[in-house]
């Protein structure tokens, strides 16, 4: 099924199965791709058209596990150590040593962390500010992929594009067309598989003074991303801070949150009820 066209009836109920179970959204001038990430998988599992594919999502017993496989097809795992730093930087250097002076063992989540290097970059900023066993780092994502490839702790060029010279002296060692990031790191995260749009799965992480969910509610509507919102703003300790993309602003967003600047990085903080 290569080159398939997904006629309009079919993209609509497939694209808003999809924005339902998976949160990703996809606009009528979108239908192009969505097709292309489809066909391959629909026509791997034996299915002739877009439309059967769609009533085994739909209906199949076994539809929960297709839509895990098919999560893979459609996300964007872009991603690199060090990205939008300023933020990380003040977390780890700032907030969380603030909060271990005052006897807190501070709670942080990285809420899509694709393969690993944003938490990963928390983990060895924390390290340098001498706190990281003094912190419960969680990561999680939809893909299962990223998130064993993130455990495997190998990364190749494009991931290590922003990565300072002395962190990767400090924590990574040389490897055939990449780096090893060192096993300490790796092993100081819990890492989850967790779908953001699944409220009930994210109660069960338990609160955080840190939330960071950065460059992945521009996959969402606004629809989704109020509601992931709410998920995330109930994971928050009271004055607990939630990190998003720098292309990213809730402020058109019902939260109890105020955003506030420090060193040009922006953070949305919950307020005492
Ligand atoms: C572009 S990456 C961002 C990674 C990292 N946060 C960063 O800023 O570099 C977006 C990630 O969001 C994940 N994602 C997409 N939809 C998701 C969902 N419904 N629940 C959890 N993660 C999701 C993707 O698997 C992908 O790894």
């Amino acid at each position: 099924m290569t080159g398939v066209q997904l006629s309009h009836p079919v993209f609509a109920i497939l694209s808003a199965l999809i924005e339902e179970r998976l949160g990703i959204h996809y606009g009528m001038e979108d239908r192009e791709l969505l097709a292309d990430k489809l066909a391959p998988r629909a026509a791997e599992r034996g299915f002739d058209s877009l439309l059967d594919y769609y009533y085994f999502l739909r209906y199949d017993e076994r539809a929960e596990s297709e839509l895990t496989h098919l999560a893979e097809a459609l996300v964007v795992n872009e991603t690199y150590f060090f990205r939008e730093a300023p933020a990380l930087e003040l977390t780890a250097g700032s907030y969380i040593p603030e909060l271990v002076r005052q006897g807190v063992r501070p709670r942080v989540w990285c809420a899509a962390c694709a393969t690993g290097e944003e938490p990963l970059t928390l983990a060895m900023l924390l390290d340098a500010a001498e706190v990281l066993d003094a912190v419960t780092l969680v990561a999680s994502d939809i893909s299962r992929r990223a998130l064993s490839r993130a455990q495997e702790g190998v990364y190749l060029r494009r991931s290590l594009r922003a990565l300072p010279a002395y962190a990767a002296g400090r924590w990574f060692t040389p490897i055939e067309n990449g780096m090893r990031i060192e096993r300490r790191l790796t092993d100081a995260i819990e890492w989850h598989r967790i779908n953001l749009i699944d409220a009930g799965a994210i109660a069960t992480l338990g609160d955080f003074d840190i939330v960071l969910c950065r460059n992945v509610l521009i996959y969402f509507s606004d629809t989704t991303v109020q509601r992931v919102l709410d998920s995330l703003t109930n994971a928050l300790r009271p004055n607990g801070r939630l990190i998003v993309g720098t292309s990213e602003s809730l402020l058109r967003f019902e939260s109890p949150l105020v955003c506030e600047e420090r060193g040009g990085a922006f953070f949305y903080r919950k307020v005492q009820p």
